[in-house]
């Protein structure tokens, strides 16, 4: 059996992990595994590596992939299948085993649909894919969020400002909610809730009142509840939803006005998802990494491996596919008590 590997979209910790996890398994199956660069992109242009078992040594602590990744729009994977076909023909490839968000594996169930053994791989730090309880790197970044938050507070406090973090999470707050709460951040935001500002500047002044100085998480595309706010300074996306570029330093300055404090911001941007993965989703990664064979030698068409509970699983490819997996109200409302 000869399988072929790739990454795709935004890269993420536990990638190389799950390489390293698959490859190795393969090989005491006697199977060989080729790896494609680039995700898609180099499918479509038939760029590859070989992929042993010296190859992917070291690997579990290694942040990034080695295969290097690239977010190629959907509709230009389905238009290229015919091409993408032929590659694996030429090399041979019996199987294909994608690792990727919801494009990825959108990608990915696209090419399954022709018939082709093709096995998916969820991976995000936003954790926002359905199908899977928990995606590797998702730990990682929130690991990263909880130790700058900690950081924040104590210059906060020295200064008597409001520091306001922002975090990544483009759809989901998941990040924002988890290292929000592990860092005692006393207002967090999420895209899945709007704000109200009057609330948030009032919370900002019960934190100063009690002596301590706010720290604000503040997801990526958080915005306010209120339409002539959004409309004044916000923007649309390709895919028609409306964001405030500059989210984190557009509600610091609008804090500062309305309080009169001094505020900063910090936008941690991709600090959270380079460098080393955490135990958690090193060991996650391994034994997604290990099961995605498991289900190549079932022969299973459609499916891609998740985490239920404490157990890998398969499930149906579909599933990671155009819903996401975003904050319940009642896990917001659940912490929201403590805002302030
Ligand atoms: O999906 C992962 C993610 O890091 C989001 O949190 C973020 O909005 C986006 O990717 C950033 O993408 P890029 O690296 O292409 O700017």
């Amino acid at each position: 059996v000869k399988i072929a590997l790739l990454t795709g979209g935004g890269d993420c910790p536990g990638l190389n992990a799950v390489l390293r996890a698959a490859v190795r398994k393969a090989d005491l199956l006697g199977w060989s595994a080729v790896g494609v660069l680039d995700g898609w992109r180099g499918l479509i242009e038939g760029r590859t590596r070989a992929l042993t078992v010296p190859d992917v040594r070291g690997l579990l602590p290694r942040g990034g992939t080695i295969l290097g990744t690239s977010g190629v729009p959907r509709a230009e994977v389905i238009a290229a299948l015919p091409v993408i076909e032929e590659a694996l023909d030429a090399l041979g490839v019996d199987a294909v085993i994608a690792i990727g968000g919801e494009g990825t594996l959108a990608g990915a169930l696209a090419l399954s649909d022709t018939g082709r053994l093709v096995v998916g791989v969820p991976k995000t730090i936003d954790n926002d894919l359905s199908g899977t309880d928990v995606t590797f790197g998702f730990d990682t970044a929130v690991n990263v969020a909880t130790e700058a938050i900690d950081r924040l507070h104590t210059t906060a406090e020295s200064h008597h400002r409001i520091l306001v973090v922002e975090v990544m999470g483009r759809n989901a707050g998941w990040i924002a909610l988890h290292s929000g709460v592990a860092g005692g951040a006393n207002v967090i935001l999420i895209p899945e809730v709007p704000f109200d500002l009057d609330q948030v500047q009032s919370w900002i002044e019960s934190r100063f009142r009690s002596s301590f100085a706010p720290v604000v998480v503040v997801a990526e595309r958080a915005v306010p509840d209120d339409p002539a706010l959004l409309a004044q300074y916000g923007a649309t996306d390709p895919w028609g939803a409306r964001f405030i570029p500059g989210g984190g330093p557009w509600l610091a300055a609008q804090l500062q006005r309305r309080t009169g404090r001094d505020a900063r911001t910090t936008v941690l941007g991709h600090v959270q998802r380079g460098g080393t993965p955490s135990a958690f989703d090193r060991h996650l990664a391994t034994r997604l990494g290990l099961a995605a064979i498991d289900v190549v030698a079932r022969g299973e068409h459609g499916r891609m491996v998740a985490l239920r509970g404490a157990d890998i699983v398969d499930a149906a490819l579909a599933d990671a596919v155009g819903t996401l997996n975003t904050v319940p109200r009642s896990r917001y409302d659940e912490v929201a008590i403590l805002f302030g």
